[in-house]
């Protein structure tokens, strides 16, 4: 489907943010979620990006109004808003799953309930389960082969859970389904510029692990030119693996992060794209990974037209880093287990 509209690869640094100005491919985006305080910015973004020429916007309210508003602005992608079949905007077919995952070469999924003031993420798992496997399972129908990029927290219990469901369908590959941690390392890169006093552009924290609590850890230790005391060590690393609650506490039970995610949300699925039309690009997801002793772990990946190409080694961790990498293992290691048992038992 992705036939090649003859352009040369603009060399882009893997971490590269912001709107590259070619394209390359006729590709697909679906958000599923996507009338949701996450899924509108990134349903935006999606729609200004010359990287997707169509956009399915899925949710079970909201979506035709969101696409007939994105519809107006003038970029070449065409937009679809589909609610749980048959209403559709503009209308036409059977909306629902079906017309929203048909074709699609990337699904990014943001539906499902956000934290409130003194949950974690793992509260969330009873209903946000469900909700990811439900769409799961549609993906497995409609679009086998599209890459997966589930934001739907926890993370760490939520890919588990997908990549179930399209074990059970017969249609897993491990190369293309991810766990969206792009957020962990804006935040890194946010507070150690501010630290150093850089332009954050400059920096690109190395992020492993998973994505709550202390499951995320940034290795600071690798970023040229940082100097820490103890103390601000590790300020630096609980900040980076809490600053959701920041952010949950300000918004004092409307949510969690929404704005910032999104931006994360479309960098995670950009490089995807540029991935797919041929560039090399290196980013860190949480993916099926043989690192450690997890099955599952997120660490800086390599990413080619068909997903995931090869997961670069973890290297080494400092003394510091690798109190926190043994403090996380078990916890890591348990929300990986409840995703894979809710699918199977
Ligand atoms: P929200 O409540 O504003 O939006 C969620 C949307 O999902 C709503 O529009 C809702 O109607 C929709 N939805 C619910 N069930 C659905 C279903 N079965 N099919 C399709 N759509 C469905 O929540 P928000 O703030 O957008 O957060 C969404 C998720 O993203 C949460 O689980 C949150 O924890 C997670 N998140 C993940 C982050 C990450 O770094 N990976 C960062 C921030 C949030």
């Amino acid at each position: 489907r992705l036939a090649t509209k003859a352009i040369s690869a603009v060399a882009r640094t893997p971490s590269s943010r912001g709107f590259s100005t070619t394209s390359a491919v006729d590709a697909k985006v679906a958000v599923l979620g996507a009338a949701g305080g996450i899924g509108q910015p990134l349903s935006l973004l999606c729609k200004l990006s010359p990287e997707v020429t169509e956009l399915s916007c899925y949710d079970i309210v909201g979506t035709p109004g969101v696409a007939a508003d994105l519809s107006h602005i003038p970029t070449k992608s065409s937009i679809t808003g589909s609610l749980p079949s048959p209403v559709s905007w503009p209308p036409r077919g059977n909306g629902g799953l079906a017309e929203t995952l048909t074709g699609a070469d990337v699904v990014v999924i943001p539906a499902g309930v956000p934290r409130k003031p003194g949950m974690t993420r793992d509260d969330l798992f009873n209903t946000n389960a469900g909700i990811v496997k439900t769409l799961v399972e549609g993906c497995a129908e409609y679009c086998p082969d599209a890459m997966i990029a589930i934001i739907s927290n926890p993370v760490n219990s939520t890919v588990p859970i997908a990549a179930e469901v399209l074990k059970k369908a017969g249609k897993y590959n491990p190369n293309k389904v991810f766990g969206v941690t792009t957020l962990d390392v804006c935040r890194a890169n946010t507070f150690v510029a501010n630290h150093m006093g850089v332009d954050p552009k400059d920096v690109d924290v190395t992020v492993v692990g998973g994505h709550a609590g202390i499951t995320i850890l940034p290795l600071f230790s690798r970023v040229n030119g940082a100097k820490f005391t103890d103390e601000e060590l590790e300020k630096i690393t609980v900040r980076t693996q809490f600053g959701g609650d920041e952010v949950v506490a300000a918004k004092a039970g409307a949510g969690s992060a929404t704005l910032s995610m999104a931006y994360a949300g479309y960098i995670f699925t950009e490089n995807l794209l540029k991935a797919i039309r041929g560039e090399d690009i290196v980013q860190c997801a949480f993916v099926e990974s043989n690192l450690t002793d997890a099955p599952y772990f997120a660490s800086p990946v390599k990413f080619g037209k068909d997903g995931v190409k090869e997961i670069l080694p973890l290297g080494e961790l400092s003394a510091y880093e690798k109190k926190w990498f043994d403090k996380m293992m078990p916890e890591l290691k348990n929300q990986i287990k409840k995703g894979v048992d809710f699918v199977n038992n």
